[in-house]
Formats: structure tokens, C-alpha cells, sequence
């Protein structure tokens, strides 16, 4: 009886906050699973700046945008956000938010600066930075996700022996990860070895959009690469890499450290373009040739069948020994970055025109169905707003994977940004806050119907450093002036901390740890 009254006070609530919201749907925390986590998302070298300073060595993202030609607007990310001197106002700003999880990334060249040799010593600098930003989240009730490596490597490597290219850099990688395991695995219980890997392999090995920008024609004009075989090599050093470094954190600190180890994908939701048998196996392909290309190897021992029939000798193949490794080592969680979803249509009984990102699955992508795109437009040329895809995705990675535990390290919006705009361009943002409630509606039905999401993440908490596009694409809850590193909220960090707070009853009931009782 109590419990029918609570539900039924519950609905009115909801019913009460969607006529205050004005046409945003609304999303309520108490529909996420106790514990879950809710945080905002990062990357060190999308925020931190100070790009030479703390003895930090140079990464090839350094490298690389101070070359002419590679970013947009010609930007770089020295400064950026300047987090690394601004992390306590900004831990802050999370504090203020009532987020219980960060999502940020190690810089490795901050970790590991030195150029004498492979195993460089390690900077204690770098190690002071992210123990006080980890001691001081933890102070504050926020947990640390942290990324191992999100794009960002020593600059060395590359020079020394191609980077990805080599699998040299599997020895490598382990080593840094056992030092970050050593140094923060005692406060840090969530770790990624990698941030999209079936993403950015493809911009930096096959379009040539990121360092080290190779590629070859007709996907991209680089001076040099190999557009059909470098980015499975780099993909399979990857692979081998989150094995090292999995297997390091099993054999010697996950048993003492108690935290869990997975990676994060990027996970695009393709639909058919034409309802037809052709298209269907399509989306097959492209979902195939997306984040299991990673997946597979590492939780079901080899690439994913269509993967192997299209590329043939262009894949690389896992020794026994390699397979015995993945085995042994797998992961504890799946990290899957969706924003957005597209049409794919069949390119093997039909000619296609060349799609760099999707084309070698045999598929070309679109975003339009007889002049109607696919959903309303973002900020960014191929992100539409498709809230449907969210839960689409997660219900299929559940069935792929057998329902392994997974976050969403990654959903967020972008709004087109350049130089001569102010923050009141962008501080009232209704159209994120739709976005955002729209995909966490879509999320929370996925859970209802059995996934086992443990967590989600805006990217991103400031407007950063977007990679190639600079700061022309903007996709913070906090608006950042990057003149005078000033911080402003959007009206989406309102709406994500009203969300958070959740109704003065929840309130009261989370306090206490009763809230499921009265839910389920
Ligand atoms: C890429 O490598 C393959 C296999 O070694 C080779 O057949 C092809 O010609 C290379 N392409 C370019 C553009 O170098
Ligand atoms: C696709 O075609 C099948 C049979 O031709 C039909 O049953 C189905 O409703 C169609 N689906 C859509 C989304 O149009
Ligand atoms: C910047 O964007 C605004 C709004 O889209 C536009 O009106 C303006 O022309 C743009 N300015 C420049 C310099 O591109
Ligand atoms: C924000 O923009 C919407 C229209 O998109 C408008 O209705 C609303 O009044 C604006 N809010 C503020 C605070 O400016």
C-alpha cells in the first residue's frame, strides 16, 4: 500500500516536472539503477594545455597541429581549456552539478617526457597533477573513470617506430599502464585502456584527418601511408595492447587494487537505407566492421566473420598464443560512445561511391532519405539528434556480448562555433538539453528491457579542443571563453543539475539508500 502511494506520488511528480520543462521530455534519475554512475567526460589533451610545462614531453597531437594545415582554424591545443592549472575550478563546476563520476584522460607524454630511451623515468610532475586531481574529486564524493590513452602518445614513439604501426608499442603501452595502475590504481576503480580505437585508427591510418596523418588514395592526399593495410595493423597492435595491459592489471593489481578494466568504442547505430534484403545485410556489415572489430577479438577471440571474408590478407591474424592472451584477459566492462545514427545501403550488388569512413564494409553511409535527414541536425556535419539509436545500440551490444557490463562513456551535442561568436550565442541551449534527455529517455528503456548499463557521461563537461575541427564545434555543458579562460553555464548544466537532484522526495530517499525499494 505505501509502496502504491509512493509510485502513484512519483508519477504525479513526473507529471508536475514535464509541465515545468515546456516541451522537454522528461527523464527522471529514479528510472537508472541504484549506484549508477552520471558524470561528465573529457580528454588531457582536448582540456589540459599546458602543453610544455610540468616537464611534460611532447605527444604527436603537439606535433601535429603545429604543423600548417592539419586543424581547421589553424588552432592548437597548447592552451585549451588551460585545466591543467584551472582543475580545481573545474572539479568545482562538477561538484556544483552533483555528478558522482569524471571521465577524464592520462596524458602519457606528462607520465613518461623523457626521450633516453623506450622505458623512459617517470616524471613526477606529471604524477603530482593527476594524484591532486584524483585526491580532490574523491574529496568531493566524484569518482575518477580514467582513459588510458584517448589519442594522445609520446611523440617519440611515432618517430622511433611508426607508433601503432609497430608492435613494439604493445611492450610499451603495458608499461605505462602498469605505472599509472601503480601510482593511482589504489583511489582509481575504473580504467579504460583506449578511447575509441574504431574511430580514430581510421582518421589517423585512413583518411589521414589525425597524426600522424596518413593515408593513401583515393581515401585521402598524405604524403605517405597505406589506406587498405595500415589501419588493421594499427587496430591489431591495439588489440594486443589492451590485452598487455589487461593482463598486467590482472596478474599484479586488480586482486589488491579491486577496481575493473575495460576499453570504449565508438558506436554509430546504422539503419537500412531501402527496406530491402541487400541492406539489411548492409547494416549487418557496417555494425560488423564498427565496434566489433575490437570487440570480438577481445571477448569472443577473433574478428567478427565478415570482417574476414571482405578484407582477407588486408587483416591480420591472431597467433595461438595472441588467442590464448585474449582469452586469459578479456575485460570487465564495454565502454560505448554513441551520438548519433545513419543510413547505410548495400555496395556489393550495387555500385557505390567511394565512402572513406564506412566504404571498406562494402556500405555507403547517408544521413538523408529523400531529402529527410535522418534526425534534426547538430552542430556537427554527420551528428544528428536520433534518440532511438541509443537504446537500438545498447540492445544490440547486450545480445553480441551476452549482456556484459557497460557505461556510456560519451553522448553529448555540438553546436558550430567560430571566432566572432560570444558565450550568450550559446548559453541558451535548449536543443542540447533535448538531446540529452531524449537519449537518456532511449537509455533508460534499454535498461528497462534487461541492459546492464552502469553508467553515463556527457561529453563533454567544458567546450574543448575538438581534433581536427579546433574549436569551431563546441559541445560543453559550460561554455568556455578561450581568451579569458572564463567558464559559463549553459542552460544544460541547469537542466543536468536539476536532473541529478532529482524530485525532493527521490531527494529524500536517495539520502537514505531506500530509493530502489520504492521503485522496483
Ligand atoms: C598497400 O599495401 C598493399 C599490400 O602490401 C599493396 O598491395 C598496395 O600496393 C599498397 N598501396 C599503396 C598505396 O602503397
Ligand atoms: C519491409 O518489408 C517487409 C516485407 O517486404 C515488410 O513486412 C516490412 O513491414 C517492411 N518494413 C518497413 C520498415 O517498411
Ligand atoms: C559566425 O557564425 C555566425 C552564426 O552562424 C555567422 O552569422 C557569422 O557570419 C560567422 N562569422 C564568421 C567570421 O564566419
Ligand atoms: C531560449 O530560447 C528559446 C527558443 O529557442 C526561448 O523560447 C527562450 O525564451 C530562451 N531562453 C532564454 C533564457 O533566453
Amino acid at each position: 500500500m505505501a509502496r502504491e502511494a509512493a509510485a502513484c506520488l512519483v508519477v504525479l511528480l513526473t507529471v508536475h516536472r514535464l509541465l515545468h520543462l515546456s516541451g522537454v521530455a522528461a527523464i527522471d534519475r529514479g528510472l537508472f539503477p541504484p549506484g549508477f554512475l552520471f558524470g561528465t567526460s573529457t580528454s588531457a589533451y582536448q582540456v589540459e594545455g599546458g602543453y610544455l610545462e610540468g616537464n611534460k614531453g611532447l605527444s604527436n597531437w603537439d606535433v601535429f597541429t603545429h604543423k600548417q594545415g592539419t586543424i581547421v582554424d589553424g588552432s592548437n591545443g597548447d592552451t585549451a581549456d588551460d585545466h591543467y592549472h584551472h582543475y580545481m575550478e573545474d572539479i568545482e563546476l562538477m561538484h556544483s552539478l552533483g555528478v558522482n563520476s569524471y571521465r577524464f584522460s592520462i596524458s602519457w607524454a606528462r607520465i613518461l617526457p623523457r626521450e633516453q630511451g623506450r622505458f623512459g623515468d617517470v616524471n613526477p610532475d606529471g604524477v603530482a597533477f593527476y594524484s591532486s586531481l584524483i585526491d580532490n574529486l574523491l574529496q568531493k564524493g566524484i569518482q575518477p573513470f580514467v582513459t588510458l590513452c584517448h589519442y594522445d602518445i609520446p611523440h617519440e614513439l611515432d618517430k622511433r617506430y611508426g607508433g601503432w604501426l609497430s608492435p613494439e608499442i604493445q611492450k610499451d603501452f603495458g608499461y605505462f599502464a602498469e605505472i599509472c595502475f601503480k601510482m593511482f590504481g589504489d583511489r582509481v576503480k575504473f580504467w579504460a585502456t583506449f578511447n575509441q580505437p574504431n574511430l580514430f585508427i581510421k582518421f589517423s591510418y585512413m583518411v589521414g584527418w589525425y597524426s600522424p596523418g596518413r593515408c593513401s588514395e583515393p581515401f585521402g592526399n598524405c604524403k605517405s601511408g597505406n589506406s587498405s593495410i595500415e589501419p588493421y595493423i594499427a587496430g591489431h597492435n591495439i588489440i594486443l595492447s589492451h590485452a598487455n595491459a589487461v593482463s598486467i592489471y590482472r596478474n599484479k593489481y586488480q586482486g589488491k587494487q579491486g577496481g575493473q578494466i575495460g576499453i570504449a568504442l565508438c558506436i554509430i547505430w546504422y539503419e537500412p537505407f531501402r527496406n530491402t534484403t541487400a541492406d539489411i545485410l548492409a547494416v549487418k556489415r557496417a555494425l560488423s566492421f564498427s565496434a566489433p572489430w575490437f570487440l570480438d577479438p577481445i571477448l569472443l577471440g577473433d574478428y567478427p566473420r565478415e570482417m574476414r571474408e571482405v578484407l582477407g590478407g588486408r587483416l591480420p591474424k591472431f597467433t595461438s598464443k595472441q588467442k590464448k592472451r585474449l582469452e586469459a584477459t578479456k575485460l570487465d566492462f564495454i565502454g560505448l560512445n554513441h551520438y548519433t545514427t545513419c543510413y547505410v545501403k548495400d555496395c556489393i550488388f550495387s555500385q557505390c561511391e567511394i565512402d572513406p569512413i564506412n566504404g571498406d564494409a562494402r556500405v555507403f553511409s547517408l544521413v538523408e532519405r529523400d531529402g529527410v535527414p535522418i534526425g534534426k541536425e547538430t552542430g556537427s556535419p554527420f551528428f544528428y539528434d536520433v534518440p532511438r539509436g541509443m537504446e537500438e545500440a545498447v540492445m544490440y551490444y547486450k545480445q553480441r556480448y551476452n549482456n556484459t557490463p557497460t557505461y556510456i562513456p560519451e553522448n553529448g551535442y555540438s553546436q558550430a562555433s567560430n571566432s566572432s561568436m560570444t558565450a550568450k550565442d550559446f548559453t541558451n541551449d535548449t536543443r542540447r538539453i533535448n538531446y540529452i534527455s531524449g537519449y537518456l529517455t532511449s537509455l533508460a528503456s534499454a535498461i528497462r528491457k534487461g541492459a546492464d548499463v552502469r553508467g553515463y557521461f556527457v561529453w563533454s563537461l567544458l567546450d574543448d579542443f575538438e581534433w581536427n575541427s579546433g574549436y569551431t564545434s563546441r559541445f560543453g555543458l559550460y561554455h568556455v571563453d578561450y581568451k579569458t579562460l572564463k567558464r559559463t553555464p549553459k542552460l544544460s548544466a541547469d537542466w543536468y543539475r536539476k536532473f541529478l537532484m532529482g524530485s525532493p522526495l527521490r531527494r529524500k530517499f536517495r539520502d537514505e539508500s531506500q530509493l530502489h525499494q520504492f521503485t522496483s
